[in-house]
């Protein structure tokens, strides 16, 4: 086992914290370091900056992640970093207002990251994810963190552990989802993702319109290749559908969710020596 919180007084089993005390942008150095003598477990919300509809908020990805991760936080205690708000969207590029990093831009940014929160004696790493998109390069980020962190020596490196959480796909997440839009929930522009966001924040809900059916979802190649397969930016979604009030029962269900496998990666038992 590595010194990660086992007790009742551990931050991870301990009683619910504020919002505010969980974010690592509202501590000072001294407090992180004090955190880290009984809790070596941080979460790092991952969003994107990109198209979502017609209807949706270019931010979707990136509110979405950072709201189930201070949500997570609030429940376990953990401490959540400031949220990483571009992601891998080159695909669409083809919409105005998105703003994409390269996969191997992200790679290299949650790299430093990981390797940065080592370096400090964090040893797992959950990263909360709100855009399916930033999966494959978030692995191999974490591949390529885990071969840094021995090269360079770090005392921690062999108990380094990073792990992706897809909010969206937790599967009480995706039953819910199912049972209110059905095939409705499309692949991108989701209703599920949308609902969340009106409930985050109500202004959005003045974006909200009856659409016309979406085109079905499919390949993706590039952002041109992408608008014309989908001209309204959606892959068979009906955002329409979304309401404040699912919104706030996905967060809850996807906190719930979360909360649970962050407990079992704090404390999972390093394999025998
Ligand atoms: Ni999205």
């Amino acid at each position: 086992m590595t010194e990660l919180p086992t007790s009742a007084s551990g931050p991870s089993t301990g009683p619910a914290s504020s919002q505010a005390a969980i974010r690592l942008q509202l501590r000072s150095w001294p407090e992180v370091e004090h955190y880290l003598q009984s809790c070596r477990g941080v979460i790092v919300p991952l969003g994107s900056t990109e198209q979502h509809g017609p209807t949706g908020a270019i931010g979707t990805d990136a509110l979405t992640a950072e709201a189930v991760a201070l949500e997570v936080g609030r429940r376990t205690g953990v401490l959540v970093t400031p949220a990483q708000a571009f992601g891998m969207a080159e695909h669409h590029l083809g919409f105005a207002g998105t703003i994409s990093l390269q996969p191997s831009t992200l790679l290299a940014v949650l790299h430093d990251v990981v390797l940065s929160l080592a370096r400090h004696g964090f040893e797992r790493i959950y990263v909360i994810n709100g855009h399916g998109g930033n999966i494959a390069t978030a692995r191999a980020a974490f591949a390529q963190a885990y071969g840094t962190a021995t090269s360079r020596g770090l005392p921690g490196a062999d108990r380094l552990r990073c792990r992706l959480a897809n909010w969206f796909t937790a599967s009480s997440v995706t039953k819910e989802a199912r049972t209110l839009y059905g095939e409705r929930e499309g692949h991108h522009a989701t209703p599920s993702e949308i609902a969340l966001t009106l409930h985050l924040e109500p202004s959005l809900s003045s974006k909200q319109r009856p659409l016309p059916e979406a085109a079905p979802a499919g390949p993706i190649h590039g952002p041109d290749d992408f608008r014309r397969r989908h001209p309204d930016g959606r892959m068979g979604s009906d955002p329409f559908l979304a309401q404040a009030a699912h919104g706030a029962r996905f967060l809850e269900l996807a906190a719930e969710a979360l909360a649970e496998d962050l407990r079992a990666f704090l404390t999972e038992a390093e394999p025998a020596a």
